[in-house]
């Protein structure tokens, strides 16, 4: 199964959105949108969210998921403003009550922010599996850089979040509030442990060094190449200890 995937890129945040379509059943499904926010005014807009929208518009799809990786840091979520527009489910990993109590405590707003994950539609636990149309997808928990970070499996492709980068951007930050380097090398080594030529797609590419926008490989490539994960030649193609 090899999903169309359609890229959408945000400068300002060095963010990639994806849209999975199940062009069968005219179905869809919106991997981390963002919301712009303008630090020096203090403004919020929707463009990169509207171009997200019209671009589903104009190709007849319909939205069944609204699916985040995880809790950004980095960027606010044009989630909810999507869903708004076109309906379906806004869906997270269930570790976000972690991360909600972590940040909760950090700002001091446990009174105003319920740790429950009440504001998703759907709070997904490992190995959830969900569909898209006809297309069947998998919620796999990757913790490390977040407690509810996942990664999407869906066909041939996987959705890491900012579990992994592109080769020569490494691996994931596990500094803040609930971010684990221990868990995060387990997770890494479960994705690894996907078949080698998986499509993955990262959350995000900072063009390490000034070249070009990157934002897919494969597991193969991962395991050869990334900065952070390189594994012998010799052990490529087998199974990693842990994994
Ligand atoms: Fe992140």
């Amino acid at each position: 199964m090899r999903p169309e995937i359609k890229v959408f890129y945000h400068p300002p945040t060095s963010t990639l959105t994806y849209v999975v379509a199940d062009r069968a059943s005219a179905r869809a499904a919106v991997i981390d949108p963002v919301l712009d926010y303008d630090v020096a005014s203090g403004r919020i807009s929707a463009s990169a969210a509207d171009e997200v929208i019209a671009w589903l518009r104009a190709q007849g799809l319909a939205l069944d998921w609204i699916l985040e990786t995880h809790a950004h840091a980095d960027h606010l979520s044009g989630a909810q403003h999507i869903k708004r527009a076109l309906g379906g489910k806004v869906a997270i990993g269930e570790g976000i009550r972690s991360v909600q109590d972590h940040f909760a405590r950090v700002f001091g707003v446990e009174a105003e922010v319920p740790a429950d994950g009440s504001q998703f539609d759907q709070l997904f636990a490992d190995g959830a599996s969900f569909r898209i149309g006809a297309l069947e997808g998998r919620a796999l928990h990757t913790p490390g850089h977040t407690d509810d970070s996942l990664t999407y499996v869906i066909g041939d492709a996987a959705f890491v979040g900012d579990t992994m980068f592109m080769p020569d951007g490494g691996t994931a930050r596990c500094d803040f509030p609930g971010g684990d380097a221990r868990k995060l090398y387990r997770s890494l080594q479960r994705i690894l442990a996907l078949p080698a030529d998986t499509r993955l797609f990262m959350c995000h590419d900072y063009q390490p060094g000034g070249r070009e926008l990157r934002y897919e490989t494969t597991i193969a490539a991962e395991r050869a190449e990334n900065a952070y994960l390189k594994v012998p030649l010799d052990q490529l193609g087998k199974p990693f200890k842990g994994a």
